[in-house]
């Protein structure tokens, strides 16, 4: 991406990243391949020539100075003048000057007339605060985590560092660290070495969930029900079967785009949530979640570094289901974000949508909405999303697969109950609401000596459970949740296996 941006012509890229050193060297690569100068500034060392690339600057007839004084920001940015053409100009934790309006005002009046220079800004910080008035002239972008084998030099040195031989199991090793930065997979590594003596993969992926937990978006959910867990939704479930397979090497070989993902708009308590965890265990991945609502309400300069990272993480550990739950609550100010938080929320808006539509690792994202009226429209648009589901209440049909899939959860044979007479009677009943009347008849029963359940317990607490589906406040919303459920999306529900 950084060398797209480069290449194509950007004035000015924004990295985020806490990976100052990998950043440079990037960029270091960057311009020893396309025959560039490479220049860096910080507050500390001032403007410094990392690179020259000797035969451009022969062409230049020896003409340049490479003892340029640029003691303040302002300078920093006005001495780009003074630099050879085709320079990368490397600027380091540059982000707290931007408040200054005399910086913001000197970078728009540099970028353009360096960028016809060809001197390209690269500002590297972790956290980054661009200003409105700076927003279009400058791309965003963030250098993927570390691929495996640059973590496999990582355990190299880290065993030579600590007198042990390297791992056998190496490429597990690397694998538990995929997604950590490299100082981090050194801190991971180095604890595994004190709490158990060698490299422990579980031990490391422990120290990864911390981590990406810690990074306050991220989640990543153990999950151990498969898709004989969710009943009904037969269409959502052979749906996903044929998607998930486009990720094999096979389809692959075939010629099969990486799908997308896919969103489930749906009445509560009806599967989608447990579709998504299904589908990770069914197809062995990791299954990461992406809080939506915390990823927007942070800090403003925050939010985008979170979604960026957040993304990163899930590329940098792909093959993953990257659940994002109720994404509409994360959503909600897309609309009015020009006007409440200076286009930060469309931004990061646009960018997740950019994403979606270009990224060509394995995330596969299932994306779970209760309120289509939150959702922007551009994000419901064909082509966002393989598919957009709808998922309805259970019919007397699907009922009778929750109610079995709800019972040999807990270990019972659905043989031994009135499934169809427990299906009739809990009509307009949420799959959750099937779970509850499960449950309650099952403590009944354990409460009344700890006798074994039977159907008749179950129809009991079921006729204390009113439904969602009846109540005043929740059947408009059903309703009309419905209507543009049959419009716009397809239906997940459906008889079958
Ligand atoms: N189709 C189903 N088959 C089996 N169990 C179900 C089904 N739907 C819901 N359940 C039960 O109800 C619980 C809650 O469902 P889930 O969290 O998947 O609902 P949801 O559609 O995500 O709801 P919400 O919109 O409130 O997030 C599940 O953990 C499961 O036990
Ligand atoms: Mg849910």
């Amino acid at each position: 991406m950084l060398e797209n941006y480069i290449k194509s012509g950007y004035p000015a890229v924004a990295v985020l990243s806490p990976e100052e050193n990998r950043v440079v060297a990037e960029c270091r690569r960057i311009a020893e391949r396309y025959g560039m100068h490479l220049a860096q500034w910080s507050s500390s060392k001032h403007l410094q020539m990392l690179h020259v690339n000797k035969k451009a600057l022969a062409g230049l007839g020896g003409m340049f100075d490479f003892k340029i004084k640029a003691p303040d920001p302002v300078e920093a940015l006005k001495k780009a003048a003074q630099l050879p053409t085709n320079t990368i100009y490397c600027l380091l934790d540059y982000h707290p000057y931007w408040r200054s309006p005399d910086v913001w005002r000197t970078a728009k009046d540099t970028f353009q007339e360096m960028k016809r220079r060809g001197i390209v800004f690269v500002f590297i910080s972790a956290q980054m605060d661009i200003p409105v008035e700076l927003a279009r002239e400058i791309v965003m972008t963030t250098i993927p985590f570390p691929r495996r084998e640059e973590l496999e030099a990582v355990i190299h040195h880290v065993a030579q560092a600590a007198g042990v031989a390297p791992p056998e199991n190496i490429t597990a090793v690397a694998d538990a660290a995929l997604g950590l930065t490299i100082s981090e997979a050194e801190n991971a590594f180095a604890l595994s070495l004190v709490t158990s003596g060698n490299f422990d993969p579980p031990v490391i992926m422990k120290e990864k969930e911390q981590i990406i937990l810690k990074s306050g978006v991220l989640e990543i959910i153990g999950h151990d029900l498969d898709m004989s867990a969710v009943g009904g939704l037969s269409q959502l479930k052979q749906w996903l079967r044929t998607r998930v397979s486009a990720f094999s090497p096979e389809a692959q070989a075939y010629g099969l785009p990486f799908p997308r993902g896919v969103l489930l708009v749906g009445v509560p308590g009806c599967g989608k949530s447990l579709s998504a965890k299904a589908l990770a265990s069914e197809w062995q991945k990791p299954l990461l979640r992406l809080d939506a609502g915390r990823l927007f309400s942070s800090f403003v300069g925050e939010t985008e570094a979170n979604t960026r990272r957040a993304l990163a993480v899930a590329e940098a550990v792909s093959p993953v289901v990257l659940w994002i739950d109720e994404i509409e609550k994360g959503l909600a100010g897309v609309q009015s974000s020009n006007r409440t938080d200076s286009g930060v929320t469309a931004r990061v808006f646009g960018h997740f949508l950019t994403w979606m539509q270009e990224k060509t690792s394995p995330v596969f994202v299932v994306a779970t909405a209760n309120d289509i009226s939150q959702l922007p429209p551009e994000f419901l648009r064909k082509g966002r999303f393989d598919e957009i589901f709808f998922v309805d209440l259970p019919d007397e049909q699907e009922r009778r697969q929750v109610i079995a899939a709800q019972l040999r959860r807990r270990k019972r044979d659905p043989e031994q109950f009135a499934v169809d007479e427990l299906a009739k009677a809990t009509e307009g009943f949420s799959g959750a609401e099937i779970e509850e009347a499960v449950v309650l008849g099952m403590f009944h029963a354990w409460s009344d000596n700890r006798r074994e359940v039977t159907a008749a317990d179950i129809l009991e607490a079921a006729r204390t459970i009113i439904p969602m589906s009846e109540s005043e406040m929740t059947r408009e919303r059903i309703i009309a949740l419905r209507e543009w459920g049959r419009q716009a999306a397809r239906l997940a529900n459906g008889a079958g296996a």
